[in-house]
């Protein structure tokens, strides 16, 4: 079923009507072997990158597409409803574009272009493994020596780990708390820097997290972004406007599942009937649309308020928890609607049920949503 949309231009329009065809063409059919094979689709992420999708929310004057954040949610959203890990490498890579972005120096923002332009991949490198929802306590140190910083410690949960060109690194340069964190910006080939093997993980296999090592990396002091601790402020507004494109993915998954769980009732016959005809079907995916439709108005509207430069923190919050919530909820009826069908391979509901519940976890657990949007009402 196609979503109907109101979007600001017909530039919008077209855009949208690319990355369904990009979406079909090339990710549909590849997405359910390079889930089972686990292997990272570099190939087609360059397709999007040289489709302009890698850099859409940034400026045309730095390199990207100049589309509203509204905009870019869709297409994620569409890309997640064929293929979820190269909706989450796009949303990654455009928060990894952030720091940059907001509070690089005039040298800096000169590989913008770059960043942008669809060849390179960004990672973004804040959890670690004694430190993921309590962030300000992260522990990789970077130490100055002459004209670099020689950065220890170990990043956890990092996509793109090992497939990055360019890593943010957010480590300690101060003393403890935010105020003695600050941001780098590193390239891959950084002697020091040692991805790990990709982890074995429940659903996203072809694009499984790492761990990065960094064993006395020296990155060029030139290379730290913005002031030495302003790194948590830096890391928690690329994490806002992170948390809205996993929302997209979110809505993009659950609408893949009800799709195909009302196309399934509409085909399968028992007692007489096709199933969707038995209220407890019916209504099922009544409220699975329903759901999905309230779950991609909230993003909507926190993405409208980032795009008009309005505070979008809690708004981003609130559609990141529900969003995601709402994706294991569907996912999870879908596989209910296709009875035994739904728990085998053959049909691609069971592999949407595991990749939704990644989404409950990444860029703040569904629990640190919760305590942005409680802390909030109870602190003013
Ligand atoms: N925007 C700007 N500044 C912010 C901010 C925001 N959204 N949130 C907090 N800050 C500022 C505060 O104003 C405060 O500044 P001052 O000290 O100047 O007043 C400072 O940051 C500290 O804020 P808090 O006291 O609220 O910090 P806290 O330690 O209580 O933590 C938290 C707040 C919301 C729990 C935060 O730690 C958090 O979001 N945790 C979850 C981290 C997370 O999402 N991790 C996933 C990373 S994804 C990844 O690494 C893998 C990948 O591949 C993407």
């Amino acid at each position: 079923m196609t979503v109907e949309r109101i979007l600001p231009t017909d530039e919008a329009y077209e855009l949208l009507g690319l990355t369904r065809e990009i979406a079909a063409g090339e990710l549909a059919p590849r997405a359910a072997r390079h889930e089972h094979e686990g292997i990272f689709p570099r190939d087609v992420l360059r397709t999007i990158g040289r489709a302009g999708l890698l850099g859409l929310p940034y400026p045309e004057a730095d390199g990207g597409a100049g589309q509203p954040y509204e905009v870019y949610l869709q297409v994620l959203e569409i890309l997640a409803g064929s293929w979820l890990a190269i909706a989450e490498s796009v949303s990654v890579h455009t928060l990894s574009c952030y720091p940059v972005f907001a509070y690089g120096n005039e040298r800096q923002r000169k590989s913008l272009p770059d960043l942008l332009g669809g060849d390179l991949l960004g990672a973004y490198c804040l959890s670690e493994p004694q430190g993921g929802s309590d962030a300000a306590a992260l522990s990789t140190r970077a130490v100055r020596d002459g004209d670099d910083y020689v950065v220890t410690g170990t990043k956890a949960w990092i996509t793109h780990g090992g497939q990055a060109d360019f890593y943010n690194i957010f480590c300690r340069t101060g003393g403890p708390g935010p105020a003695g964190i600050s941001c780098l910006l590193a390239d891959a080939d950084t002697p020091g820097i040692l991805p790990q093997a990709p982890e074995r993980t429940m659903g996203l296999r072809s694009s499984a997290p790492a761990q990065i090592v960094f064993d006395d990396a020296r990155v060029p002091a030139e290379r730290l972004v913005g002031d030495e601790g302003v790194g948590f402020r830096i890391a928690m507004q690329a994490l806002d406007a992170g948390r809205l494109g996993i929302a997209a993915c979110a809505v993009g998954l659950a609408q893949a599942a009800l799709d195909y769980a009302a196309g399934y009732a509409r085909e399968r016959v028992q007692f007489g009937r096709a199933i969707g005809e038995f209220q407890g079907i019916g209504f099922m995916l009544a409220d699975m649309a329903t759901e999905i439709s309230a779950a991609r108005a909230l993003l909507l509207h926190a993405a409208r308020l980032k795009d008009a430069g309005r505070p979008f923190t809690i708004e981003a919050a609130k559609a990141k928890l529900f969003a995601t919530d709402v994706a294991m909820r569907v996912t999870t009826d879908a596989i209910q609607v296709l009875g035994g069908a739904g728990y085998v391979s053959d049909h691609p509901v069971e592999r949407w049920f595991r990749e939704a519940k990644v989404l409950q976890i990444v860029e703040g657990t569904n629990q640190i949503q919760r305590l942005v949007i409680s802390r909030s009402l109870t602190r003013g």
